[in-house]
């Protein structure tokens, strides 16, 4: 029989065991998304990699997996953005300011920013896409000298499911980023772009051997944008995207995440193209 003390000690330490965080702000930033700024319990940090994602659990609903889209230099809270999608994500969005979540992790392999140091990066964020990359932009803007020229194309379907509106007027206005954002359909306010994301990537002047473009969006616009950026000659390894798949543990064990043997929420959700190839075309699928 396990010692009561070891098994104590084991529910202590046990990686599925969530950590008890408070909501210190929430804020709705569309109709279906929400804003989420969290406390871990004695602000402790997340110590999270932009890119990579935290399990969320409400007591009775069970566990989701969300990005986290803070960055790790936020320090003393971490930022979520979720979209009201199902059972879990719809009872999330009635938690205000001061209510209490579980959270596991951080967990998965986040964008190659050690890799990405000295380049020039093209960040295209389709739709819900922003979510991962604000982390990963927020972290270049507290560190811009360690990376080359930034451009952000940002696409949606409307001006209002834009997310991060202040932050991207921000981008907008700062002269060492270049920021671009079209909509598929414009509202009689809208004064940018009109048309797919892809529309923009034939315009960025790039030197493709010393650019990383980092991709995230729905799946039917992974097909696209990385057609348009081969075209650019981006080499397969510099080319990084975020997988979205049924996740249960995040920790490897389970295999709800397994594609073609690799394990998404260890292995990514991140990956770059030249992985992607290996999968065989069921990821092109799955991207998110
Ligand atoms: C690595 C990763 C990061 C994610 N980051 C975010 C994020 O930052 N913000 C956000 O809003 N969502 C994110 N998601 C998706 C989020 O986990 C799902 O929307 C959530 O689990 C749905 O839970 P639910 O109980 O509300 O929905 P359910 O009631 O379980 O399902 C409702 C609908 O959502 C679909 N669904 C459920 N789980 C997933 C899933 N994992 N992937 C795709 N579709 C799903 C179901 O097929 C169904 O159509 C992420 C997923 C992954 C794998
Ligand atoms: S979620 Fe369980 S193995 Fe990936």
């Amino acid at each position: 029989m396990i010692d009561r003390e070891i098994l104590l000690e084991k529910i202590k330490t046990s990686p599925y065991k969530p950590m008890k965080a408070k909501i210190i702000e929430a804020c709705m930033l569309t109709e279906k998304e929400k804003f989420f700024r969290i406390e871990l319990e004695d602000k402790i940090n997340l110590s999270h990699e932009p890119g990579q994602f935290v399990m969320v659990s409400l007591f009775g609903f069970g566990e989701a997996p969300i990005s986290v889209c803070s960055s790790p230099t936020d320090k003393g809270y971490f930022d979520l953005t979720v979209r009201n999608v199902g059972t879990l994500t719809n009872k999330l969005h009635q938690f205000k300011k001061g209510d209490i979540v579980g959270i596991r992790g951080p967990f998965g392999k986040g964008f190659p920013v050690d890799n990405m140091f000295g380049f020039d990066l093209v960040i295209v964020a389709g739709g819900l896409g922003i979510v991962p990359l604000r982390s990963l932009i927020r972290y270049i803007t507290y560190n811009r000298n360690d990376f080359g020229n930034v451009e952000i194309l940002l696409g949606c379907k409307t001006p209002k499911e834009l997310l991060f509106r202040e932050e991207t007027h921000e981008w907008m206005k700062r002269s060492e980023i270049k920021f671009n954002c079209t909509v598929d359909k414009a509202d009689p306010d809208w004064k940018g772009n009109v048309g797919l994301i892809t529309s923009l990537i034939p315009g960025i002047n790039i030197n493709p051997t010393r650019t990383y473009a980092v991709v995230v969006g729905p799946p039917i616009m992974y097909k696209f944008v990385i057609k348009e950026l081969v075209k650019k000659s981006i080499p397969a390894h510099q080319i990084v995207v975020s997988l979205e798949r049924r996740m249960k543990c995040g920790l490897g064990k389970c295999g709800h995440c397994q594609m073609e043997g690799a394990y998404v929420c260890q292995s990514g959700p991140v990956f770059t193209y030249d992985q992607l190839q290996n999968f065989k075309g069921e990821c092109h699928e799955k991207a998110a």
